[in-house]
């Protein structure tokens, strides 16, 4: 038969086997599986196991995957089962014909030429000419054990290389050239080498056979990582870098989570979060998503702390809407700005990544800002148009009561989310006073504070200031505190060392309650300009400084300015003037009217 592993394999991937079985017995879940009464033999206890990809019967012995299911149960031949499932999935059944046949064999041998290959490069890197390049990974951190286990290679610098080494192998031309590893010579001239000089990294299939290399180049240099082209085994649409070893892995528990590349899923699997996952070089793409998600109901996508990691984060979402269900959802990650898996590792350790893992978000949770972005409309107009924009969103996913769900969470932080006076002449100031003014301090400090978790470049530069403020008992001054610690040890002023920092002092819950979604002032988003990060710290502290104090610090800013003539003081001084004045207009409690909030 000559239907090719491909579409066997996508079908595989497009048919839920716990739905099929589902029909025909009653299921119950089991840990990360179901069970139920075997279909195929009469009995009252359930003995009847569905996994992943596959189903077990312990009583009567049944075994195998959807396709045969199709066939056990109905009687179907291979042919009918796989038609019936294909019609299911909306997938067509290519034609048997010769070339099927053909390709499928092609295939086969393809398979056997990508190891050869593999084994090439990674006997050349053990070569002298692959010194420079096992240095270079050494260097970055890997151990020889992990170099060992990713199948990690050189790709040489010598012309004809690739072919030197599989000709005597019996590889043909034409199938170094469908393998990839060859590109067409111009003008009637030899084949090149598709890679050349690079590092080089096997990328394999869910079932551990070498379909395609990322190539990166030592140093700096563009394009930094080449990867095959399509072939008959790759498509990049569908591989994940690491799929096979992720799998086993999240068998044994581990956290399934995707990230960007190569390295920083190697980094991960040495600070042993070993089912993660990335895609070659593009966004996620939907049949990305279904492989996460036969590897774990909810997987956790590691996204950037900047805006086009925001975009990214954004157009995941829509696309997994529409494949959402009860037992398949998804958490999101953000890292500080600037950071990737691999860099933050090395910096803060295990701890740190598990500390942006520990504060990821359920996606029903970071819906809301990524549809309706950091911004509250305020004209009704605009209302509207988030309003039809986080329906429509809700919408998109398919299960009807998990739909409703969703729909009621948006609205209700879209109702939450009052919208700003804007140019309005403000109300009486009476009906804008926190109607808790010990909430409405906690509110104050936990700003404050969150902006200096996104710009910790700050702390050193308000640490006096931070030290004299009287805040409430609990998260907010253990943060504070930690704060304090942080900066008399020796680290790098990022945000990567400060989240590490609060793991390793045990102020996880502290970081959890200040990074809560809801309220975050504009200043502790994302991407925003040191200005307005130091004027929102600043817009904060005044609000949590009393007006004694106040004046207190003035004078002390005065005498700094007058002995010192430092700018900084300048500004303080300048600052706490406006303040004062302020405060005495009445005017000290308008926070709400001035554009902080997100
Ligand atoms: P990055 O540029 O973030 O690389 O690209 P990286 O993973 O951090 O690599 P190092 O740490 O510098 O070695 C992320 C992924 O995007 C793809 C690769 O899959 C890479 O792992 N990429 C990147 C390309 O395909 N081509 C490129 O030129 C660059
Ligand atoms: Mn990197």
């Amino acid at each position: 038969m000559a239907l090719s592993p491909n579409f066997l394999d996508e079908l595989r991937v497009r048919t839920p086997i716990a739905s099929l079985v589902g029909r025909r017995t009653r299921l119950t879940k089991s840990g990360r599986n179901w069970k139920g009464c075997c279909p195929f033999h009469n009995e009252k206890s359930p003995s009847f196991y569905v996994y992943d990809d596959h189903y077990h019967c312990f009583g009567c012995g049944a075994h195998g995957d959807a396709v045969s299911f199709v066939m056990q149960s109905e009687g179907a031949g291979f042919m009918e089962a796989v038609e019936r499932l294909a019609g299911e999935a909306g997938l067509e059944v290519p034609k048997p014909t010769p070339q099927a046949a053909a390709r499928d064999r092609t295939a086969r041998d393809l398979h056997a030429v990508m190891a050869s290959a593999e084994a090439s490069f990674i006997r050349r890197l053990h070569l002298p000419e692959g010194r420079p390049a096992l240095d270079y990974l050494l260097r970055r951190g890997l151990t020889p054990e992990t170099i060992r286990e990713f199948g990690i290679g050189w790709a040489s610098g010598t012309r004809g290389a690739i072919a030197g080494d599989l000709t005597p192998e019996g590889v043909s031309a034409s199938q170094l050239l469908e393998a990839g590893l060859v590109r067409e010579g111009d003008r009637g001239e030899a084949p090149r080498d598709f890679f050349f000089n690079r590092v080089m990294f096997p990328i394999r299939d869910r079932r551990g056979r070498t379909i395609a290399f990322g190539g990166r180049i030592l140093g700096d240099g563009q394009p930094k990582y080449v990867n095959s082209p399509e072939t008959p085994l790759f498509s990049k649409r569908r591989a994940l870098y690491n799929l096979d070893r992720a799998k086993e892995a999240a068998f044994r528990g581990a956290r399934v989570l995707a990230a960007e590349g190569y390295m920083d899923v190697i980094a991960l699997h040495q600070a042993g979060f070993g089912g993660a996952v990335a895609p070659l070089g593009t966004a996620l793409t939907e049949e990305q998503l279904q492989e996460l998600w036969h590897l774990h109901p909810e997987p956790v996508l590691c996204f950037d702390g900047d805006a086009a990691g925001g975009r990214a984060a954004a157009r995941v979402a829509m696309l997994a809407l529409a494949q959402l269900a009860p037992e398949r959802t998804l958490r999101l990650a953000t890292l500080p700005g600037g950071e990737d898996p691999d860099t933050l590792i090395a910096k803060s350790g295990a701890r740190g990544f598990q500390a942006v893992l520990d504060a990821a978000q359920p996606l029903s949770e970071a819906l809301y800002t990524l549809i309706a972005g950091n911004t509250q409309p305020t004209t009704p107009e605009a209302r509207a148009a988030l309003r039809h924009k986080l329906e429509e969103a809700a919408r998109t996913i398919p299960d009807k009561t998990l739909a409703g769900e969703y729909r009621r969470t948006l609205l209700e932080r879209f109702f939450a989310a009052r919208p700003r006076p804007g140019s309005k002449p403000p109300p009486p100031r009476i009906t804008r006073r926190a109607p808790d003014p010990l909430a409405a301090r906690e509110d104050a400090a936990r700003c404050a504070l969150t902006i200096l978790i996104a710009n910790p470049w700050l702390i050193p530069q308000v640490e006096e200031a931070l030290g004299s403020l009287e805040l409430p008992g609990g998260p907010a001054t253990r943060l504070q505190n930690a704060f304090a610690s942080w900066l008399s040890g020796p680290h790098a002023l990022d945000s990567a060392s400060l989240i590490a920092h609060l793991a390793q002092t045990g102020e996880n819950d502290a970081l959890a309650w200040a990074m809560r979604p809801e309220g975050l002032p504009q200043a502790a988003q994302p991407n925003t300009q040191p200005g307005d990060a130091e004027n929102g710290w600043w817009h904060f502290f005044i609000r949590l400084r009393g007006e004694a104090a106040l004046i207190d610090d003035q004078r002390a800013a005065e005498r700094d300015w007058v002995e010192t003539n430092d700018p900084g003081a300048a500004l303080r001084l300048q600052r706490l003037t406006e303040a004062l004045a302020a405060q005495r207009r009445g005017e000290a409690d308008t926070a709400e009217g001035d554009g902080s909030f997100a």
